[in-house]
């Protein structure tokens, strides 16, 4: 009996695809519980690299079950492309899938609001988002009146409930969006005609995955958690307002999957050896001088999903051991270790000042992060090639004081370090069970 879940600690792209890849040989069940298309998850394997987005990186093993659930905010166009793409490289997409009628689906509506209301609340810096349309449906989720569920696509009502809200999103969205486009106003009678052809072909695919996942766990069967996004993302625990718009640290597993907390029994928390974040928002210890450029340039750090050069930064150690802590980690994998190979030395944050004052717990309010000075400890660094390297031991002394040190401050031991995009590119410590 075991359910594992692999969460990002930092802004997300910490290399999440690349960890469940490697995980899901010894689980039956991958699932993503949370999120939508605003993720990108990269995975190499056997020579091919392959960027998946909602569907769980599991697709690639025929013999693992994929279950996309209820937390997740679902574009039918896009899931549908992601199917198409992966049958036509040769992966298997039948009952392997499973996508929950509870699911809550992406309307057109929902992606001209994100691109309406891209504007925080917080010295006018707009978020940032993916456009994707996540935060709009997320909204109309918990607002119901304007919710519909992918279930709900196969409903005889489904018609009239969507001439019922495009034209309550034409009186709302409308005057907001200018001078009527090819998107809007939104027409009721096309848009149901398209989604009943998504439906249809959804349709194999639709199931109650809560009460499949709870039939699982209980009876024993080996399930692992795909987070997406980044706990510093979390949208009520996260670097709010700058954040997405659902729970994506470790306390969003239960809720997105529907399995209680009592079923998890180990988390891993994935960081990159230093830092990103694509978007707006503070991010203290970024670097955007030549050393931001450097990192950017050598970790390839462009959005996978919106090609947006990601903002680059050391390791953040107050940020990391806040949501280490936040998330129920149980142990480290820190990827892209390869990136920080060739710099004479290398910082980590391990406080922030703020007005003066020296502070180790998180801040709670976007303005006071902004605010905030990093510390830094100053670590040599160790510059030759470790991309051959598979044990620990054989890794350089400096590279190992440089984990040890981040594995201090987020109190939490090192299990896996990734030192390349290949699998064969990972290693493992001995402590890993
Ligand atoms: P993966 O799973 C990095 C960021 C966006 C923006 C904020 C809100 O690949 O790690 P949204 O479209 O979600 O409303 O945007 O969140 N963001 C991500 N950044 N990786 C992701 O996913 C992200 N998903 C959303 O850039 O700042
Ligand atoms: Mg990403």
């Amino acid at each position: 009996m075991s359910v594992t879940c692999v969460i990002g600690l930092q802004w997300g792209d910490e290399a999440k695809g690349k960890l469940v890849d490697l995980l899901t040989d010894e689980h039956e069940i991958v699932v993503r519980y949370q999120g939508g298309s605003n993720a990108g998850h990269t995975v190499v394997t056997g020579g091919q690299t392959y960027k998946l987005s909602l569907i769980p990186s599991g697709i690639l093993s025929p013999q693992v079950q994929c279950v996309v659930t209820g937390g997740v905010v679902l574009n039918p166009a896009s899931i549908l492309q992601e199917i198409d793409g992966l049958c036509g490289r040769g992966i298997k997409v039948g009952n392997n899938l499973m996508l929950s009628d509870r699911a809550h689906v992406i309307f057109p509506w929902h992606v001209a609001e994100d691109k309406a209301f891209d504007k925080s609340c917080s010295s006018g810096e707009n978020i940032g988002t993916t456009m994707r349309g996540i935060g709009p449906c997320y909204r109309d989720k918990v607002g119901r009146s304007f919710a519909i569920r992918l279930g709900d696509l196969y409903r005889s009502d489904f018609g009239e409930r969507l001439a019922y809200i495009a034209q309550a999103k034409n009186e709302m969205v409308g005057p907001l969006m200018g001078p009527p486009t090819p998107e809007a106003p939104f027409n009721a009678a096309e848009i149901a005609r398209e989604y009943e052809g998504y439906a249809e072909r959804l349709k194999p695919y639709v199931a109650d995955t809560t009460t499949y996942l709870l039939d699982a766990a209980e009876s024993g069967k080996r399930i692992l958690l795909e987070g997406a996004q980044g706990a510093l993302l979390d949208v009520d625990h996260g670097t709010y307002p700058f954040v997405t718009s659902s729970n994506s640290s470790g306390v969003g597993a239960s809720s997105g999957s529907g399995l209680p907390g009592r079923w998890i029994k180990k988390v891993i928390g994935v960081v990159k050896a230093y830092s990103t974040r694509v978007g707006g928002g503070p991010f203290p210890t970024e670097q955007d001088n030549e050393i931001g450029q450097h990192i950017r340039d050598r970790g390839n750090e462009y959005g996978t999903v919106t090609r947006r050069p990601r903002r680059c930064g050391w390791f953040d150690a107050v940020a990391v051991r806040y949501t280490a802590r936040l998330s129920g980690v149980d142990a480290l994998a820190v990827m892209l270790l390869d990136v920080i190979s060739d710099m004479a030395e290398l910082k980590i944050c391990t406080a922030y000042e703020i007005d003066g004052k020296r502070v180790t717990n998180f801040p709670s309010h976007v303005d006071d992060l902004r605010r905030a000075v990093p510390v830094y400890e100053t670590l040599p660094g160790w510059q030759q090639d470790i991309t051959k390297i598979r044990k620990m031991a054989d890794l350089p002394l400096n590279a190992r004081r440089y984990l040890d040190r981040l594995s201090q401050l987020a109190g939490r031991p090192v299990d896996v370090v990734s030192i390349g995009p290949d699998r064969e590119q990972t290693i493992f410590a001995e402590r890993k069970a």
